[in-house]
C-alpha cells in the first residue's frame, strides 16, 4: 500500500514534476507514419503539453508547440509548405526547430526589423521508427531511439493500433507485470461472456519476477505445466519504462496527460513460407474504439479490451492508498520502487535505466523471447484479430490472407500464449 502523497508522485505527466521528468527521457510513439500520407497535419496532446505533429511538402516532420507565437492561434489548422509549416491565421512560418523564418506583412513592410528572428516556438524532435512517429520531449543531447529487434523483422504484416484509453499510464503499465490476470480477466470472464463453453485457462500456481537490462521479466506455472515450460523458462517482458512485449506484439501505454493514455500496439503475423505480403504493404494503422456505440459501455470481447476494462475501471486516477496486495503482486511492488529510484536519479541529474547512447550498443537489441511470430489465434477461414475491436474490413482482409497462407497444419495454428 502506498500513502497518497506516493500515489500521487507515480501519476505526474506535467513539466517539472518527478514521474513527467523521468517519463520526458524516453522516446514515446505518438503516431504511425502512414497517418500523414493522407492528412499532414495533427494535433498532439503529449505528457500534458498540446503540440502540433506535421509533416512537411519536403517530407520533414516537426512537432512544436500548438499555438502559434503571434497570437495563439492553433497550429494544428495550418497549412504545410515546402519548407515548415505556416499559420493560418496571418501566415508566420515555422520550421521543424520552431524557428520562426516568415512573417509575410512584417517581411515586406519592415524587412530591417528582423523580427522573425526572434521568434522561436518549442520544438522537439521527431524519428520514424517500425511504422511508427516517435518523439522526445526531453533535455538535450537526446538519447537513442531503442533499436528493438522485432522491428527488424521483416517477412510479415506489422499492425498499429491506437486507442485513446481515459485513465492515468502508469496503472495501465502495472497490468504489464501481472501474470495473474491472465486467467481471470482474459481467459475466465471470456468463458462466462461466451456463454461457459469451452474451458478457461488453468489455474496460477507459481509466479516469479527478474528485473533484467530492459525491464523486468515475468514468469508463471500454471496446472499441467512444469518449470521446463517456455512461460517458466523464458516469460514475458515488462520493457521499461512504459511497455509490454510477448513475442510476438509490443503495447506501449504512452502518458497523455495526467487522466488520459495513448494505447499503442505493434503487432506483427508473420508471412508463411514463400508467400509474399499481400497487396505488397508491410505496415498497416488503424484506431480502435473503446466504447460499444450502442450502449456507450466499454468493449469487452478482445484482449486488449478488456484491459481497459480493468485499468479504466480503477479511476481516472487510481487510488493505491486504498489496495491490499497479495503475493502475486510482487511484479507491481518491484515495478514502483524501481519508478522511485529512478525518479530520484534523473532529480539528480543522472541518465535513467535503458537509455541508449552508443550506437554500436544499440543495434538489434535482443528481447528474451523466442520469436513466435504469430498474434493471431487458430488458423481458421475467418481468422479474427484477437486483440482490438473494429479492425477496418480491409485490413481484416489482408490479415486473413497472411493467416491463411499458413494452411491448417503448421504450428502457427495453435493459438496463442497467454500474455
Ligand atoms: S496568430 Fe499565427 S500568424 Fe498570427
Ligand atoms: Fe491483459
Amino acid at each position: 500500500m502506498l500513502t497518497e502523497e506516493e500515489n500521487a508522485l507515480l501519476m505526474q505527466t506535467q513539466p517539472g514534476t518527478r514521474m513527467g521528468e523521468l517519463m520526458r527521457r524516453y522516446w514515446q510513439p505518438i503516431a504511425a507514419v502512414g497517418e500523414f500520407d493522407t492528412q499532414p497535419i495533427k494535433a498532439i496532446r503529449l505528457l500534458g503539453e498540446d503540440l502540433v505533429l506535421y509533416k512537411d511538402r519536403s517530407g520533414t516532420f516537426g512537432l512544436l508547440e500548438r499555438h502559434c507565437a503571434h497570437r495563439r492561434a492553433d497550429l494544428s489548422y495550418g497549412v504545410v509548405e515546402d519548407c515548415g509549416l505556416r499559420c493560418n491565421y496571418h501566415g508566420w512560418r515555422y520550421d521543424e526547430t520552431g524557428q520562426c523564418i516568415e512573417q509575410p506583412f512584417d517581411d515586406l513592410a519592415y524587412p530591417e526589423a528582423h523580427f522573425k528572428e526572434k521568434i522561436r516556438l518549442r520544438a522537439y524532435p521527431v524519428q520514424a521508427k517500425a511504422g511508427l512517429l516517435w518523439a522526445y520531449l526531453g533535455p538535450s543531447p537526446a538519447p537513442l531511439l531503442p533499436d528493438w529487434g522485432p522491428f527488424h523483422w521483416e517477412n510479415g504484416m506489422v499492425q498499429l493500433v491506437f486507442t485513446e484509453v481515459p485513465c492515468n499510464w502508469f496503472q495501465c503499465q502495472e497490468n504489464s507485470i501481472d501474470p495473474v490476470h491472465f486467467e481471470w480477466l482474459h481467459s475466465y470472464w471470456s468463458y462466462e461472456l461466451r456463454g461457459r463453453s469451452g474451458a478457461p485457462a488453468p489455474r496460477h500456481i507459481k509466479v516469479g519476477f527478474d528485473e533484467f537490462d530492459y525491464g523486468f521479466v515475468y514468469r508463471r506455472i500454471q496446472e499441467g505445466m512444469d518449470e521446463t515450460h517456455p512461460l517458466w523458462t523464458v516469460g514475458r517482458t515488462c520493457l521499461w519504462p512504459n511497455a509490454l512485449y510477448t513475442g510476438d506484439h509490443f503495447e506501449w501505454r504512452v502518458p497523455v496527460d495526467d487522466t488520459t493514455t495513448l494505447s499503442v500496439g505493434w503487432f506483427f503475423d508473420a508471412l508463411a513460407p514463400g508467400h509474399e505480403l499481400p497487396g505488397g504493404k508491410r505496415y498497416y494503422h488503424w484506431y480502435s474504439p473503446i466504447k460499444e456505440a450502442e450502449t456507450g459501455r466499454w468493449i469487452n470481447s478482445h484482449t486488449m479490451n478488456q484491459d481497459f476494462v480493468a485499468w479504466v475501471g480503477q479511476g481516472a486516477l487510481a487510488d493505491r492508498s486504498l489496495e491490499h496486495l497479495s503475493p502475486s503482486d510482487r511484479g507491481v511492488i518491484l515495478m514502483r520502487q524501481k519508478m522511485f529510484e529512478q525518479m530520484d536519479v534523473v532529480a539528480e541529474g543522472g541518465d535513467p535505466t535503458n537509455i541508449f547512447r552508443d550506437p554500436a550498443l544499440n543495434r538489434e537489441l535482443q528481447l528474451p523471447h523466442p520469436r513466435t511470430g504469430t498474434s493471431g489465434g487458430p488458423v481458421t477461414a475467418s481468422p479474427r484479430f484477437p486483440f482490438l475491436a473494429e479492425q477496418p474490413s480491409e485490413i481484416a482482409e489482408i490479415y486473413r490472407q497472411v493467416k491463411a497462407g499458413w494452411g491448417q497444419a503448421d504450428g502457427y495454428g495453435r493459438g496463442r500464449t497467454p500474455d
